[in-house]
């Protein structure tokens, strides 16, 4: 890692997103949690400082486009640069049939998950570029890469999210600025919960048998840890990666192999 290098991450109150910013932490980042509720963030400082690492927390509506500018130059009072970005907010969007998706519930879902990482991409990189440096991962899903049916305005977000990273790689590569996307499976915890819940809701099936066969479906037979998508995020910030931009690496126990 550089030396006293300063992370955001988006949605980093709890889930993947705190995971996260307790690895970056532990290799030895100054974090900046951007989400939307200051006291839900409490937690996350908590944790990082535990590690003896400062702690930002600024509340942030990554789909506001004035908030994410508020936030970045919050960000630049309280530290000298902006090495890494990790644009990890999103939502699930509507579980239902293409027909039945509301607009407002389309716009709501890509303005979070596609407009968010955009905005927050657009806002940092010209610091970014002044110093020559950045690493920036955003945070897909395999549902960027094969279809999820009833879930429309989320697997278009996250396809979407894809072509950013592969089309910012190609145009800041020379500028040293490293853009990849992580694309989990199903993470164990509270958010793949209500998602499996709905799931089952709309087919009739129970709960037990959605998350079977989403555990099934994967090679080893398992879903994710959120330490595992947290890990790959430490060796995209790495030294150890620095020849690795514009890939979407999968971290879902075998569930999608392309
Ligand atoms: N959990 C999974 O199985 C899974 C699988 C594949 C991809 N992902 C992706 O990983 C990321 C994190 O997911 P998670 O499971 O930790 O979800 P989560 O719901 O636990 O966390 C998401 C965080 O984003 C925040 N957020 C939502 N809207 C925001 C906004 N407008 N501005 C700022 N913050 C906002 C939430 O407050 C929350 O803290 C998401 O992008 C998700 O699509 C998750």
């Amino acid at each position: 890692m550089r030396s006293d290098p300063t992370a955001i991450v988006t949605g980093g109150a709890g889930g993947i997103g705190q995971a996260i910013c307790v690895e970056l932490a532990r290799r030895g980042a100054s974090i900046v949690v951007a989400d939307l509720d200051e006291t839900e963030m409490q937690e996350t400082k908590d944790r990082v400082e535990a590690i003896g690492q400062r702690c930002l927390v600024v509340e942030t509506n990554v789909a506001s486009a004035q908030s994410v500018a508020e936030t970045v130059e919050r960000t630049l009072d309280e530290f000298d640069t902006i090495d890494y970005l990790i644009n990890n907010a999103g939502i699930a969007g509507p579980t239902a049939p293409c027909e039945e998706v509301t607009t407002q519930e389309w716009e709501q879902t890509l303005a979070v998950n596609l407009n968010g990482p955009f905005q927050m991409c657009r806002e940092i990189l010209p610091h970014m570029k002044q110093n020559s440096f950045g690493r920036i991962v955003n945070i897909a899903s395999v549902t960027g890469k094969r279809p999820l049916p009833n879930r429309t305005p989320y697997a278009t977000s996250k396809m979407g999210l894809i072509g950013l990273t592969r089309t910012l790689a190609a145009e800041v590569g020379e500028a040293n600025i490293n853009v990849n996307a992580i694309c989990p499976g199903s993470v164990d915890g509270p958010r793949i919960k209500r998602v499996f819940e709905r799931h089952a809701a709309q087919t009739g099936q129970s709960y037990e048998d959605v998350r079977g066969e989403s555990e099934r479906e994967a090679a080893r037979g398992e879903l994710v840890r959120r330490e595992d998508v947290a890990d790959l995020v430490g060796f995209l910030c790495s030294e150890d990666s620095e020849r690795i931009t514009g890939q979407d690496i999968n971290v879902s126990a075998g569930k999608v192999m392309y």
